[in-house]
């Protein structure tokens, strides 16, 4: 199976976005481990709520920042991205009701599949997390943030 650990590659230098991947990473190890020894998808869903919980909430607060990005230089990627972050909910959704997602025979190859996108989004979010942190765009309600709306707007922060 594929354990994904934190790693210092992941470290994006905000705080809270930070904190709560390494959070997820640690919940998806367990998860993971408790899977191996599970006879059905039941066992592990005392986990997997708390994966949800915090995954839903951190992906929102992730939208949030990401849509602040100027949507002419990233909003594909920022879509796209939302979208990942969107398959991930859902497919733990339906694993919050004791069931596999459609077209995953068990719970390993389910979860081999679930961690592997986790994974990728992950990278991306260096990618698009730095690119808000580096033209600072990351915090929520920062004077900054509203002018990537406004037309018109001066040349952009290189
Ligand atoms: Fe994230
Ligand atoms: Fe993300």
């Amino acid at each position: 199976m594929r354990t994904l650990a934190w790693s210092e590659h992941f470290a994006l230098g905000h705080e809270r976005i930070d904190r709560e991947h390494r959070r997820l990473l640690e919940l998806s190890a367990r998860i993971e481990a408790e899977a191996e020894r599970a006879a059905s998808v039941e066992d592990i869903l005392p986990l997997c709520r708390d994966f949800f919980r915090l995954l839903v909430a951190h992906c929102f607060y992730e939208e949030q920042l990401l849509r602040k990005l100027p949507r002419d230089r990233f909003g594909d990627h920022v879509d796209e991205h939302c979208r990942g972050h969107a398959r991930l909910i859902k497919q733990a959704q339906t694993v919050m009701t004791g069931h596999l997602p459609t077209g995953f025979e068990s719970l390993p190859a389910f979860l081999d599949a679930y961690f592997e996108l986790m994974h990728d989004l992950l990278v991306d979010d260096t990618e698009l997390v730095g690119s808000l942190i580096r033209e600072g765009y990351h915090r929520l309600g920062t004077p900054e943030a509203s002018q990537s709306w406004l037309p018109f707007r001066g040349a952009s922060p290189v």
